[in-house]
């Protein structure tokens, strides 16, 4: 008995392992090199991903790694072959590959891309017992290799994003794997710098998901911990817009974007007329369960401060009015 017949990781490197070897020499790989190319990567930043091909075939990995049972039903748990009925086939197919990895380099479980068109244009790894997208961030890892010591991190929607910022010299981007951003998302991140960037797509999507981001970052907020939030022109995402300015403008752009206070300020307010009658009272209220997420004393304070100027209320008043004692940390 081979030990990796049970060892998942080694399974899931040995798969990457065929999908760069399909990329670098496969029958197809020339055409989907061409693809990466004209998307403007180059095979020195493919290589630092470990991005890879996986054949436009329904048993490749079968044909890889044979028929013995216990294999096949490890892929299986892996994410990587679906079982229909009696049958088994590979679930990406005819795709670019990017492998995921832990925070310890491990492959636990891959992105797919179409080649050009065709739906649905990324597919993912499903949950495994290797694989939960709450807990991982795309990138993570590549980007410690590259510098052990990041003053800050700016966190994207997609792989591509990731891969592009890199391409362009932005080395400190990671991606959240088709999931909102989750708590553990951030307190990971913390853990390797005290600053984190948010820029998602300007889009519909892109808007949403920070407003979703703004409500898990506001617990986290402590000490010398920085959350800020970057906004895109409509239509652009970080591959594009890196593209457009350079790594430069566009970390410069990061590192200057709106604070989480600032931004959840200018959010608040975007949802109320300021001029009328009841518009103070309404941003006050719109306040509450923000202010109610702030652990943080000091900053808690201030942003208590800047909506009482808002409100036309004294500090004082405004709590006494409207917020509960600050809660105990636990
Ligand atoms: P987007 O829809 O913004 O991708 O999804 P995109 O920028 O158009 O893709 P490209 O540039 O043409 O390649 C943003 C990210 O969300 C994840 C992917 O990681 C994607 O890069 N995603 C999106 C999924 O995981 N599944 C989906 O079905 C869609
Ligand atoms: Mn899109
Ligand atoms: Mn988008
Ligand atoms: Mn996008
Ligand atoms: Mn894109």
């Amino acid at each position: 008995e081979r030990q990796w017949e049970h060892d998942y990781y080694q399974l899931m490197e040995k798969v990457a392992r065929y999908y760069q070897q399909q990329l670098k020499a496969g029958k197809q790989g020339e055409r989907v090199i061409t693809y990466l190319k004209d998307r403007g990567l180059s095979g020195e930043i493919a290589r630092d991903f470990g991005l890879g091909f996986a054949p436009d075939e329904w048993h490749s990995l079968q044909a890889l790694f044979g028929h013995d049972q216990s294999i096949n039903k490890a892929l299986v748990n892996c994410g990587m072959l679906i079982e229909k009925d009696s049958n088994r086939y590979d679930r990406f197919r005819d795709r670019v590959m990017f492998p995921i990895r832990d925070r310890r380099g491990r492959v636990i479980a891959f992105g797919g891309r179409v080649i050009d068109k065709g739906e649905p244009k990324y597919l993912n790894s499903p949950e495994t017992d290797i694989f939960h997208k709450s807990r991982e961030l795309y990138g993570l890892y590549e980007m410690r290799q590259f510098n052990r010591k990041v003053d800050w991190a700016v966190v994207v929607e997609g792989y591509m994003d990731v891969v592009s910022l890199a391409q362009f010299g932005v080395r400190n981007a990671v991606a959240t794997l088709g999931t909102a951003t989750s708590s553990t998302h951030i307190q990971q991140l913390f853990r390797v710098c005290s600053k984190i960037v948010f820029c998602f797509d300007g889009d519909r999507a892109g808007r949403d998901a920070a407003l979703r981001a703004l409500s898990h970052s506001i617990p986290q907020i402590k000490d010398n911990r920085e959350i800020r939030f970057m906004f895109l022109p409509d239509g652009e995402d970080p591959d594009t817009q890196v593209r457009q300015v350079g790594a430069e403008v566009f970390c410069e752009e990061a590192q200057n974007a709106p604070s989480l206070f600032d931004f959840l300020m200018e959010h608040l307010k975007s949802q109320v007329d300021m001029d009328s009658f009841e518009g103070p009272g309404k941003l006050a209220n719109l306040a509450k369960p923000f202010i109610d997420l702030m652990t943080d004393a000091i900053h808690r304070e201030r942003f208590i401060q800047q909506l009482s100027l808002q409100v036309g209320l004294s500090e004082q008043k405004l709590n006494a009015l409207l917020l509960d004692p600050p809660k105990q940390q636990s």
